[in-house]
């Protein structure tokens, strides 16, 4: 990807500049949160020259400031470098208020809690078939054979899209949110277009209950969605579903393997797994959001200017000392926890009840069946940075005899 070095501008004084590639922190590949947290003795907001040059909010107060005010920070570009994100107009996550509203409307439908719950049983299925097609052999890959797997799987289902397709949308997911160089972020976003239009127009008008048909068939508060809407609409659910969760679970195993006080509590009491998700959101949390400022303005003691770009990693908000006790301990039994795993304000994810609901059933489903298990001798996890970020495959091994 395009890694352009810029010189500060004038109004970007010394003191906030950090030498900082949110595409490849220092030290990332090692431990990519670690890596994020070093900001954390940077200024609240702070300046990099990497990627055309942008702002990197590092503390909560002022993240919360640019997630609710959509009339300084506009979701219209959601990448950086700048002139990448132009090329990412999915809905309607680069859409600002009041123009995002009905298609929020449709999802928060699409992904109420109650509706999800419906889905309990199907996740449960896929979850189950997953562990009990390797549980016997001792190990797994557990990125390729259960992780990546799950959330695609049920998101092909829920959309009644065929399975043997599944590797294109993990790969164009993919290419955008870690912009992997083999597709450019257009030919991804062109790449989910040219696949789903003819499948939102065949089913707009039908009657059927999946997913996309209930998209392509909504209502936009008091007229029909338009091919488009949908097609952007339809496009950014699976964008947003297919990678986050697969992450959100390796990095709970990888957190298993560091804490092994956590996976006895887990397998001895299955009732801590609310807490153990909660926790790994606050801790290990994966999403790196983007703004564009659309307005000159001051944020955090930083003058910013119109045009520029401002990140927030949503990691330095649940490791933000100035809201959580011992921000860095991995504590289950906290009191109270303030992080921003899913964002906030406009755009808050709208697919939050069905992310806990399918970390739930994959703990449960797991630890019911391998209580024990353990990361393969010599194997290392690498991690690639990203909008998700990515921990690289591992093996996982067990005692079969003890499989349930
Ligand atoms: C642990 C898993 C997940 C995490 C950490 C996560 C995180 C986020 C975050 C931080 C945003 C805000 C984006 C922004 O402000 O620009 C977001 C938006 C969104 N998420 Fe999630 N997400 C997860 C799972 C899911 C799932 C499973 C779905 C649906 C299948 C989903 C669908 C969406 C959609 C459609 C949006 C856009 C909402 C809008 O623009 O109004 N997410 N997600």
């Amino acid at each position: 990807m395009a890694l352009g070095i810029v010189e500060r501008p004038a109004h970007v004084t010394p003191d906030k500049v950090v030498d900082f590639d949110v595409w490849a922190p220092p030290g990332g590949t090692e431990d990519i949160h670690a890596a994020w947290e070093a900001l954390h003795a940077a200024p609240p907001v702070a300046w990099t020259p990497h990627n055309g040059g942008h702002w990197i909010v590092t503390r909560t107060d002022p993240m919360l400031e640019v997630y609710e005010d959509y009339t300084r920070f506009s979701s219209r570009v959601l990448l950086v470098p700048k002139e990448v994100g132009e090329s990412f107009d999915m809905a309607p996550t680069t859409y600002d208020p009041p123009q995002n509203r009905p298609f929020r409307k449709v999802m928060q439908d699409a992904f109420a809690p109650k509706v999800v719950k419906g889905y309990e049983a199907k996740i449960r299925a896929i979850v189950s078939g997953l562990i009990d097609a390797f549980k016997h052999d001792g190990h797994c890959q557990f990125r390729e054979q259960f992780a990546e797997p799950m959330p695609i799987i049920l998101l092909m289902e829920l959309m009644d899209l065929p399975m043997a397709d599944v590797p294109l949308f993990k790969h164009w997911a993919e290419q955008i949110t870690r912009q992997l160089g083999e597709m450019t972020v257009q030919e991804a976003v062109d790449a989910f277009y040219i696949y789903l239009g003819p499948i939102v127009a065949e089913r707009m008008g039908g009657g059927g209950e999946d997913l996309i048909s209930r998209i392509a068939n909504a209502d936009m508060g008091g007229r029909p969605i338009t091919h488009d809407e949908a097609l952007k609409t339809v496009s950014q659910v699976l964008q947003a579903g297919v990678d986050t969760v697969a992450q959100a679970a390796t990095f709970a195993f990888v957190a298993l393997e560091k804490y092994p006080e956590v996976r006895r509590t887990l397998a001895a009491n299955p009732g801590r797994i609310p807490d153990f998700i909660e926790e790994m959101l606050r801790r290990y949390p994966l999403v790196m959001n983007v703004r564009e400022i659309i307005q000159d303005t001051e944020l955090g003691g930083a003058v910013l200017k119109a045009g520029e770009m401002i990140v927030m990693p949503n990691c330095l908000a649940g490791t933000d000392d100035t809201k959580n006790e011992r921000p860095l301990e991995f504590d289950m039994d906290r009191k109270s926890r303030a992080h921003l795993s899913f964002g906030a304000g406009a755009h808050r994810c709208v697919g939050a009840p069905l992310a806990r609901l399918e970390l739930q059933v994959i703990f449960e489903e797991w630890f019911r069946r391998i209580p024990e298990f353990k990361r393969a001798a010599g194997e290392k996890v690498v991690y690639q940075a990203g909008v998700t970020p990515h921990a690289g495959e591992f093996r996982l091994e067990w005692d079969p005899a003890i499989v349930s």
